[in-house]
């Protein structure tokens, strides 16, 4: 009964080399000790029997079958054993190849061999020089080393050891063989290569041959050796077995290998002379991408896998391409066990938290691999805690909470543990719910109770009411001409602060100064930063980026035009008439055209024209006389009355409150300006004399001449209805740096209905409309 056998030889094994083997539950041979000498007392039906204490070998870590070669069929005689177990039948292995097979030298001997064997395999495929055991300990620095040194996967190697020694230390005469018996579904090559163990007394080299008998075959070599003094020498790529014949005759128990190693080629030469024999063993690994009988690649069906602790396994199906491979066995290890397992037919069980790899290789291409990532959780303990605030606000006195969800929902054990890092700022009761204690910031976290390894924490900022907190701005970025003004209306916060004043300091006053109430004057090119304090708190504050340009070189050319008038003076007599026709050239006032791309401007008498509009104002002037006495226009002045009779009809009120203004009443109301504010700030909303368009007779203010105004109906109507009339607001909010004014959703600029209509379409102000600059020179 081969059961039993398998016993025997293990109890063999412990009583001569002091170890113990047993095979655990889960099928893998446990060795309680190890030693790479074990005791040739390993009896099988091929082998026989022999005298325990007397006979030891030396074998080689990871060369199963004794060839001198760890490859494909040692990693494939693992496999099968490690397969044999786990589907409760016996491993086949010997003690000694147990032994061999537990190169991790963790005292099992699966998967996880079977894997090493195949990657030391795939190392010395492509040139790795190192030893299995030093090889192991650090395999992914011993392929760097060769990548280091640019060797790539492909190569046509021989497969060697670099030491192997089998040593005889007996005086017996009988010469033992380890069995090693293979099967699978494919042959490639069928070799008998007996591992001769010899029981002499010495090891040494060469002994003088006498008579010497080979048996050759092209895949069957038997190898008559005499007994008592045998050395087998092996080199990388050839054994050499000399044999000293006196009387003894060795009969080697035939070992008949079936190797399923696709890639694995043996070849066996046999040279035979009169005094020695010489058998050259070489194997030979070719790794072509080609091969359409070779492993290439491993497809998976999942790469991911989430299992729960208690809870099922799981697969991910392989495809090994191509098609055409014929050995497409696999062989699955896990980078944790204490994680998850996984058998050898790739089912995956979990065991505890945590993650690891489960890695498919090709038996048959070992180079060839797949990985799962392996994720397993406990669905009874709390992994994740999100909350729907991260930040939260509130004032000295207020309250805050931020609602809390554990993952998974239904985990038995959702209990919370809260902390605040400080309580001086905000406290926090059992329930999460947060209170402002005095103003700064502080982290509140939530623990759960079940797992506080997982946690999450919410930043609390306490304000205090009195203070301002932050300051909003209308734009953080102007750009402004050499000359021109800008704005950046503030918002301060929160708006129950009592003390909402400004403090405003320009970087750099050569580029752009800022006056108290935040009107930027761009002085020269450049850039610079304007910034706003909060004057009660002086820790808020909010910046402008300006950027100040030069202004554009305007190309114009003067024409004096002339008109010809020609007089006719008729003098009649009584006898003729006398028809005396005079020439005569009147001089008239010059005008000045600029052609731009798109506008045509020109100037008559001191007034310029943009296209034929009228345009005034801090560029543009007119002169002191212009209009002089003039008043309203008398279309504007008709089609504000429509305006205003309309207006009506909704209910709406909206009156004249000015209108023409003569040169001397604007130089009054903007002197009047500048003795209360200054210059720099009455020109933010005052025209200086003959930069008025009121001076004009085209504009209007109407209601009331400030910032109320633009908080009622009428303005609200005015604004979508003046075009109508042939009006536009003049100076729109977020205009200001371009119209060179305050917004004043008052005033009004007849242009008539087609025009206005077009600029209100655009969207522009004059300005932009007209393609004009607007600031004092
Ligand atoms: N308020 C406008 C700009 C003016 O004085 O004409
Ligand atoms: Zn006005």
């Amino acid at each position: 009964m081969k059961a039993k056998r398998i016993i025997a030889s293990v109890l063999s094994f412990a009583l001569c080399a002091g170890a113990f083997t047993s095979v655990n539950a889960s099928g893998e041979g446990i060795l309680s000790a190890r030693s790479t000498t074990v005791s040739a007392n390993d009896n099988t039906a091929t082998a026989p029997a022999e005298t325990p204490s007397e006979s030891v070998v030396t074998i080689k870590l990871g060369d199963l079958n004794g060839d001198e070669s760890i490859d494909a069929t040692d990693a494939s005689t693992v496999l099968t054993a490690y397969a044999n177990l786990s589907s409760g039948k016996e491993s086949g292995l010997s003690a000694a190849q147990i032994v061999a097979a537990d190169v991790d030298k963790n005292e099992k001997v699966n998967a996880v061999d079977a894997s090493n064997i195949l990657s030391y395999y795939a190392y010395r495929a492509i040139k790795g020089r190192r030893s299995l055991e030093d090889y192991l300990k650090e395999p992914d620095k011993a392929m760097e080393e060769l990548k280091a040194q640019g060797v790539t996967s492909t190569a046509t190697t021989t497969a060697a050891l670099t030491t192997t020694s089998v040593t005889a230390t007996s005086t017996a005469t009988t010469t033992k063989m380890i069995p090693i018996t293979y099967s699978s579904t494919t042959t490639a090559v069928t070799t008998t290569k007996p591992i001769p163990i010899t029981n002499p007394i010495t090891t040494t080299t060469t002994v003088t041959p006498t008579t010497t008998t080979t048996t050759a075959a092209p895949t069957t070599t038997t190898t008559t050796a005499a007994p008592t003094t045998t050395t087998t020498t092996v080199a990388p790529t050839t054994t050499t077995t000399t044999a000293a014949p006196t009387t003894t005759t060795t009969t080697a128990a035939p070992t008949t290998t079936t190797t399923t190693a696709a890639p694995t080629t043996t070849t066996t030469t046999v040279a035979t002379t009169t005094t020695t024999t010489t058998v050259t063993v070489t194997s030979t690994t070719t790794t072509e991408s080609a091969d359409p009988k070779k492993v290439s690649e491993i497809k998976l069906s999942k790469s991911e896998i989430e299992l729960k602790v208690g809870g099922d396994g799981d697969i991910s199906m392989v495809t090994m391409l191509p098609a055409t491979a014929t050995d497409k066995r696999e062989i699955w290890t896990s980078s944790d066990e204490n994680v998850a397992t996984v058998n050898y037919e790739g089912w995956i069980s979990p065991v505890g938290e945590g993650t690891c790899i489960v890695k498919v290789q090709s038996v048959n291409n070992p180079l060839v691999s797949g990985e799962i990532k392996i994720t397993v959780i406990d669905p009874n303990k709390v992994r994740e805690i999100k909350l729907s605030k991260t930040e939260l606000s509130m004032p000295v006195g207020g309250e805050g909470i931020s609602m809390v969800s554990m993952v998974p929902a239904n985990a038995p054990n959702k209990g919370e543990v809260w902390i605040s890092s400080d309580e001086s700022i905000a406290t926090v009761d059992e329930e999460g719910l947060i209170k402002g204690i005095a103003p700064g910031t502080c982290t509140v976290t939530v623990y759960s109770r079940s797992n506080p390894d997982v946690h999450a924490s919410i930043k609390v900022t306490v304000i205090d009411p009195n203070q301002v907190q932050r300051i909003e701005l209308t734009d953080y970025e102007l750009d402004l001409l050499v000359g021109t003004l800008g704005i950046s209306y503030v918002t301060m916060y929160p708006e129950t602060a009592p003390d909402k004043s400004e403090l405003w300091i320009s970087s750099d006053n050569t580029i752009a100064k800022v006056d108290k109430f935040g009107n930027i004057y761009a002085v020269s090119a450049g850039k610079c930063t304007i910034t706003v304090y909060s004057q009660s708190n002086t820790n808020v504050k909010a910046e402008v980026k300006v950027t100040v340009h030069n202004k554009p070189v305007a190309t114009s050319t003067t024409t004096t035009l002339t008109t010809t008038t020609t007089t006719t003076t008729t003098t009649t007599t009584t006898s003729t008439t006398t028809t005396t026709t005079t020439a005569t050239t009147t001089p008239q006032p010059p005008v000045t055209t600029t052609t731009s791309a798109e506008h045509l401007m020109m100037t008559r008498n001191g007034a310029t024209y943009v296209d034929g509009i009228l345009v005034v104002n801090k560029t543009y002037s007119v002169p002191k006389e212009f209009n002089a006495g003039g008043g309203l226009n008398e279309n504007a002045m008709a089609m504000f009355k429509k305006l205003s009779e309309d207006a009506a009809l909704h209910g709406l009120s909206i009156v004249c409150s000015s209108g023409y203004r003569s040169y001397e009443n604007q130089e009054t109301i903007y002197n009047n300006y500048v003795a209360i504010d200054g210059i720099l700030r009455a020109d933010t909303y005052s025209a200086r004399p003959g930069h008025s368009e009121h001076q004009t007779g085209l504009a209007i203010d109407v209601n009331s001449i400030s910032a109320e105004f633009a908080n009622t109906p009428e303005c609200a109507w005015l604004e979508k209805n003046a075009h109508k009339y042939g009006f536009i607001i003049r100076y729109p909010k977020g205009k200001e740096a371009i119209t060179g004014f305050q917004y004043e959703p008052w005033h009004i600029r007849y242009l008539g209905v087609e025009t206005a209509t077009a600029v209100y379409n655009s969207g522009l102000c004059l300005e932009e409309y007209l393609g004009i600059t607007s600031y004092y020179n």
